[in-house]
């Protein structure tokens, strides 16, 4: 493997590891389509803001509303909203009365949440919290309409706290509860971490974020190289 420094590339759209992107266009193309109003909110972000490619792609958005359909969760929270469009997908497959609590720092992005959850017709299905991740989580305001657990913490936002946020979802998901955690192979930077030609801070940081929920002993684990690698846990029963 090439050696490499510095930061990694950013692959829009395609993006695995710049490795498959062919098979990656082929799974796209053999899974469901995103919705229309997915479509245009995608369409909105990449013409209206400024790091488009935050955005989740369209397989990965379809993974987290087929995940979504299957856990039928009451309790979704979000960390790190950006235009909504991973929000929407959580939104997708809510039991009756479900909701999805979603977090970001930024309260730029407003009116295109607004607009496309309106279209979707998601918006009484979605609480919107407006701060910094870890003030939210150390403050009383995710439990204050519902003081259940959560059924799935999706962890989205900045890098430097994902260990933190991580920790606050094991002891806020419910048993039998889901963590899913995005970005968790930063590019490939992680097997330059491993084998040690790589100090990257952020690679670093995740790949000791991989190993801590691989040892959890309240967790069951799988790191799914979809993308930038999505790692999804499950918060064992205690019986
Ligand atoms: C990768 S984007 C989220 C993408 C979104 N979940 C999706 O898939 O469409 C990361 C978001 O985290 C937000 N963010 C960054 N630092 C944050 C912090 N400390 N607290 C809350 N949100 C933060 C950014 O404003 C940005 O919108």
């Amino acid at each position: 493997m090439a050696k490499r420094r510095g930061k990694p590339p950013r692959i829009p759209q395609l993006g695995n590891h710049g490795l498959d992107d062919a098979l990656h266009e082929y799974a796209t193309s053999w899974s469901s389509s995103e919705p229309q109003g997915l479509e245009a909110l995608r369409r909105a972000t990449w013409t209206q803001t400024v790091k488009p490619q935050m955005l989740c792609d369209e397989l990965q958005g379809r993974l987290l509303s087929m995940m979504s359909h299957m856990i039928r969760p009451e309790r979704v929270l979000e960390l790190g909203t950006f235009t909504g469009y991973a929000t929407a997908c959580w939104a997708e497959g809510l039991a009756d009365g479900g909701m999805v609590d979603t977090v970001d720092v930024n309260d730029e992005l407003h009116a295109i949440q607004d607009t496309y959850w309106e279209l979707l017709g998601i918006t009484n299905r979605i609480r919107r919290h407006v701060g910094k991740a870890l003030e939210v989580l150390e403050s009383e305001v995710l439990f204050e309409k519902d003081a259940r657990l959560f059924d799935v913490v999706f962890v989205d936002a900045d890098k430097e706290h994902q260990r933190t946020y991580v920790d606050w979802a094991i002891a806020h998901v419910r048993e039998g509860g889901w963590i899913v955690v995005d970005n968790v192979l930063w590019w490939g930077e992680v097997l330059r971490v491993m084998d040690g030609s790589s100090e990257d801070p952020y690679a670093t940081r995740i790949h000791e974020l991989n190993e801590c929920m691989k040892g959890h002993p309240d967790l069951d684990n799988v790191v799914l190289p979809l993308r930038d690698g999505l790692h999804v846990a499950r918060k064992k029963s205690r019986v």
